[in-house]
């Protein structure tokens, strides 16, 4: 039997914190209502102390979606903490999630703090956070750069006063799979009351490997994973919430875990938050990107009319695309191109002509990135191909 593994949607606040992607209410409950449909388990809704806006976003959230826990970031201090407890009130199950730096650098020159004073107002903000919900998550912030000894000695004390999750993130993506997941399992079998808290991993898209550091914490025992859709966030994103969810459910054989998410919501979600925030997805993006499930080459074409899997891993339908795409370009084969013309109701009385046709296709081709059905109509006009 596969654990579950939660699925905490950050695409409202970490998401939001992409320069140029900041949204309105409306957008808000339009997108949180789309990640409720998804089956997304926590939804951070926004950072409720930043504005009177952000605060009537997360209230409003909290007030619609009833599926979801609702979530509201709050640093260690007072009137954060109330401003979350506040916003998150509506809500069917609220969480606040406070955080505090851990790293060396962070302590010294931002908050400029002791490691001892940094322990405190942790376990300060864990118990004041506990007065409006049992539901606290606690993050030391840059905790990829903080020492192990400090790192175990904040969460023990944070877990001590009542967090319920411990978030580790790696703040500014610095670093590699196999080191995130030392970490989390270091983490794990290190601190004494590590058993009564779910451990998250929050990774950052920097060096391009936040879906791989927070499959490598998965591995390691993490049972929660914090990311976007479309790897949406700070700098060079989020850990892209499609991808992880497809390779914990594609590769069952690797991974002790499964989550609640209802992936034929994928592609509706990534395209809701594209169209709002004016962020578009690159084609080659994995999972949701137009070529994900698209075929233009003849070997891989041929493969694929004849069996699938012999050049896909995934079902395109299971992601929300209603079938997989045979693009037709100067590599595609003869089968791809008599296939297309079946599906156009063209056929022809003889394979020469057939032959014929398909070099014509082949000239076009080098002329053109893509060859579009009106191109193939008007290239067998000249034939003797017959229209069904
Ligand atoms: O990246 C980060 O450290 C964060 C925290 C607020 C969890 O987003
Ligand atoms: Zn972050």
């Amino acid at each position: 039997m596969k654990q579950q593994l939660v699925i905490f949607d950050t695409t409202l606040r970490d998401g939001e914190q992409s320069p140029g992607a900041s949204m309105t209410k409306d957008e808000k409950i339009r997108i949180a209502r789309q990640l409720e449909k998804l089956k997304v388990d926590v939804i951070e809704a926004g950072f409720p102390a930043a504005s009177q806006g952000d605060f009537e976003s997360v209230h409003a959230v909290a007030s619609v979606v009833k599926d979801s826990t609702i979530c509201g970031l709050a640093r260690a201090v007072e009137n954060d903490i109330v401003r979350a407890g506040e916003a998150i009130k509506p809500a069917n199950s609220g969480r606040i999630h406070t955080f505090i730096a851990t790293s060396p650098i962070h302590m010294e020159m931002k908050l400029r703090m002791s490691p001892d004073e940094v322990v405190e107002r942790a376990v300060w903000a864990v118990k004041r956070a506990r007065d409006f919900t049992d539901n606290v998550e606690f993050s030391p912030e840059d905790a990829g750069r903080s020492e192990l000894d400090f790192l175990c000695r904040v969460i023990e004390a944070a877990i001590d006063a009542g967090a319920t999750t411990i978030n580790i993130p790696d703040t500014v993506g610095y670093n590699i799979p196999e080191q995130f997941g030392d970490l989390m399992h270091n983490l794990l079998t290190k601190i004494p009351n590590s058993d009564k808290a779910i451990f998250s991993a929050h990774c950052h898209n920097d060096l391009g490997l936040a879906v791989a550091n927070s499959l490598a914490a998965v591995k390691a025992g993490a049972r929660q994973v914090e990311c976007t859709i479309n790897g949406l966030g700070e700098r060079a994103g989020n850990t892209a919430l499609e991808e992880l969810v497809m390779a914990v459910r594609t590769r069952q054989d690797a991974f002790a875990v499964d989550t609640r998410i209802n992936t034929r919501e994928i592609l509706a979600t990534s395209r809701l938050v594209s169209g709002i925030t004016g962020f578009a997805v690159q084609p080659n993006k994995a999972i949701v990107g137009a070529n994900a499930f698209a075929h233009e080459s003849g070997i891989h074409q041929d493969g694929v009319l004849k069996h699938r899997e012999t050049y896909e891993i995934m079902r395109a339908e299971d992601v929300g695309w209603s079938t997989n795409k045979m693009v037709l370009g100067k590599h595609s084969g003869r089968s791809a191109f008599r296939s297309r013309l079946e599906e156009l109701g063209i056929e022809f009385d003889t394979e020469q002509e057939l032959n014929e046709a398909f070099v014509r296709f082949k000239e076009l081709a080098d002329l053109k990135h893509e060859i579009y059905d009106e191109d193939l109509q008007a290239l067998v006009t000249d034939n003797s191909a017959q229209r069904l």
